[in-house]
């Protein structure tokens, strides 16, 4: 392959003059600033990027410190893409707070074994040829160093990046900053969010010596019975979020009672079904949604449906859809589990019990949902399992 391949393929264009360059800037300027989803502001920024020096490729790359990684996304509905921190040129440019340029990727001696790992062996898989390429570092308003702008192939007569290109680019991080910092937060503080809830749920759990993967396993099923319900993607995300947290009154009820191996006495029994009011108590005060969600679902799994439930005794759509579908989730997936004290039930003994408790114990409208949805919530099963746990050890 040769130049001509380049020149051919994509039509040669000019460098922006200066009014086309201020259009660029004011148009991304303002719709970056007005985006708050962070796969959205990188793919602008690469947009900006690649307008403002009329390259052909333009990716920006972000540094995930906890996980040594840089990682990026190309285009929507792609899933990331994630390399470590020191792979490629990319690498090379963040680890060393260098800029790097490159005339052609395939006669450059200086960063062979960078372009052989990445550039190069990319080409090889797409057909595609890089020529030039260019990769600037980028800093947050601490000055760290955040990631990096990519850019392949220069469209102009020249073929190659100049230092002008550089201070674009420099220019386009520089605009964007902010608003990527903020995505990034605002990134942090959901999955942040997110990953504490669950920790909680597992609290729970783990007091009462639930199997490692019980709470995924019941906000699985949960999405699934709520989807299955017609219920919308964010509703059932909410309540997929929020239902691990059923039983987080557990950590308030004495161990000698949560792990007795024999019957309770009825004294115990009230103490346990307590875990309830209490998971309620706790989470009942918050205005955040998805702490009101389970709020609801810690206080209600236990109802049932004939009103025979605990702690209120209340029945029928009484009972809030919440509680009705974790408490198919959560018993569905006890009886399926082996536990300290009883092996676990095969399938066709849980189905026919989910049938016998239509009506009574369970919502009849979830009780069909749960049988039309039950491939998705056996896959789910399988998916999760106990087995695939590294530390099965721990598992009771
Ligand atoms: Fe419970
Ligand atoms: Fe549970």
């Amino acid at each position: 392959m040769d130049n001509d391949q380049i020149t051919t393929r994509s039509q040669i264009k000019n460098d922006l003059d200066p009014q086309e360059m201020l259009r660029v800037i004011f148009d991304y300027a303002a719709k970056i600033a007005n985006e708050r989803v962070l796969e959205n502001v990188l793919m602008l920024m690469a947009d900006m990027g690649r307008e403002m020096i009329v390259s052909d490729r333009c990716t920006v790359w972000l540094l995930d410190k906890s996980k040594n990684e840089l990682w990026s996304k190309v285009a929507h509905g792609l899933d990331e893409i994630r390399i470590p921190s020191t792979a490629g040129l990319v690498g090379y440019a963040v680890t060393h707070d260098k800029a790097v340029f490159i005339d052609d990727a395939y006669t450059n001696e200086q960063y062979k074994t960078y372009l052989l790992n990445g550039a190069l062996r990319t080409d090889q898989q797409t057909g595609y040829r890089t020529k030039a390429l260019m990769v600037i570092p980028f800093r947050d308003s601490q000055g760290e160093i955040m990631g990096a702008y990519q850019a392949i192939n220069k469209l102009t007569e020249c073929q190659q990046f100049s230092d002008k290109d550089m201070e674009y680019l420099t220019l386009a991080s520089s605009y964007a900053g902010k608003s990527l910092e903020s995505a990034l937060l605002t990134n942090e503080i959901e999955a942040t969010q997110k990953e504490i809830i669950f920790r909680m749920g597992e609290i729970g759990e783990s007091r009462s010596k639930e199997t490692g993967n019980h709470v995924k396993r019941v906000a699985e099923y949960s999405y699934i019975l709520a989807r299955g319900l017609g219920m919308s993607m964010e509703e059932s995300e909410l309540l997929k979020i929020a239902s691990p947290m059923h039983d987080i009154g557990k950590v308030a009820i004495p161990d000698s009672v949560l792990n007795k191996p024999g019957k309770l006495t009825d004294e115990e029994f009230k103490l346990m079904q307590n875990h309830t009011v209490i998971g309620y108590n706790l989470l009942k005060n918050s205005n955040r949604h998805i702490l009101k969600t389970a709020a609801v679902v810690a206080y209600e799994h236990h109802e049932k449906w004939n009103g025979r439930g605990y702690p209120r005794g209340i029945k029928g759509e009484d009972i809030h859809i919440y509680g009705r579908i974790t408490a198919i989730a959560d018993v569905f997936d006890a009886l399926g589990s082996e536990r300290v004290y009883k092996k676990a039930w095969d399938l066709d003994r849980i189905l026919q019990l989910f049938t016998e408790e239509r009506g009574e114990h369970f919502d009849p409208q979830v009780v069909d949902v749960f049988f039309e949805q039950l491939p998705a919530i056996l896959h789910a099963r399988e998916q999760y399992a106990d087995s695939a746990l590294e530390d099965s050890a721990d598992v009771q």
